[in-house]
């Protein structure tokens, strides 16, 4: 197998947050051996405390931290691309951090990039996004929009792409959500919309997507609007007609509630 520098690199570095720390032993040892010496030592007695003890971090705490130092955007980014505990950063490409405008009053939290997020850097380019893009054109946002009344701001949970795009774990989500947490502190919208069961799970720890859609509710302290993934609208094209009333809704939203 042949493997890249950075994929080679980034799989040293993670061994090494393992603790490997050597590659292999001058000579072998018998773990049989060893597992039936320590049961004999342990059942004649109490032993002494190991000389040195290995610390052991705690993932979410570690991300909790390191979301609770950051002050601006791109130290949020900064803080991500440092944290070793998500090992689907070895398998990803690119960190897809956001895309749009940070001063939108709207903020879009998708679940995870894809093949072609991982490849582009940003969140839904794909087809889905492409359908996204489109679905918001027509109440007049867009993430290129300038202007923060008609502007987007889109992120996922996870910034780094899931293999084969299975589903994020429970630990996989409860370690970036300290970072999401800080995301939209930062990124300060008026309102976030949440695509798809995944990030219903995440910010409202609830799933059920046929029934929350549609549906506002409060979360991170502002107005959040549940909606069908555009994912499943293309394997599902007769549910866009509720992903339209959420479209209006939120267009309404916007108007009586002026920035
Ligand atoms: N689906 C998501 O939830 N996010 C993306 O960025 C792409 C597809």
């Amino acid at each position: 197998m042949s493997l890249d520098l950075h994929t080679a690199r980034a799989l040293l570095e993670w061994q090494i947050e393992l603790g490997v720390d050597e590659s292999m032993a001058d000579t072998p040892i018998d773990r049989f051996a060893l597992h039936a010496a320590q049961k004999a030592t342990t059942a004649a007695g109490p032993v002494a405390p190991a000389a040195e003890s290995s610390t052991v971090v705690d993932p979410i705490a570690h991300a909790q931290d390191a979301a609770r130092k950051v002050t601006d955007l791109s130290g949020l980014q900064a803080a991500l691309e440092t944290y070793p505990h998500c090992e689907l950063k070895l398998g990803a490409r690119s960190l897809v951090f956001s895309d749009g405008n940070p001063a939108a009053r709207v903020m879009i939290i998708g679940e995870a990039p894809g093949r072609d997020e991982d490849i582009q850097g940003k969140p839904f380019v794909g087809r889905a996004g492409q359908l996204l893009d489109r679905m918001f054109d027509a109440i007049g946002l867009s993430r290129r929009a300038e202007v923060a009344e008609r502007a987007l701001y889109i992120s996922n949970i996870l910034p780094w792409r899931p293999p084969q795009n299975r589903d994020p774990t429970a630990e996989e989500i409860a370690m970036m959500r300290p970072f999401m947490d800080a995301h939209v502190k930062l990124a300060a919208p008026d309102l976030i919309v949440l695509m798809g069961n995944i990030s219903c799970q995440a910010i409202l720890g609830r799933r059920g997507i046929t029934r929350l859609r549609g549906h506002w509710t409060e979360a991170l302290g502002r107005p959040v609007l549940p909606m069908f993934h555009p994912a499943y609208l293309l394997r599902n094209p007769a549910a866009k007609r509720e992903a339209w009333q959420d479209l209006l809704a939120i267009s309404a939203h916007l108007k009586s509630s002026p920035a």
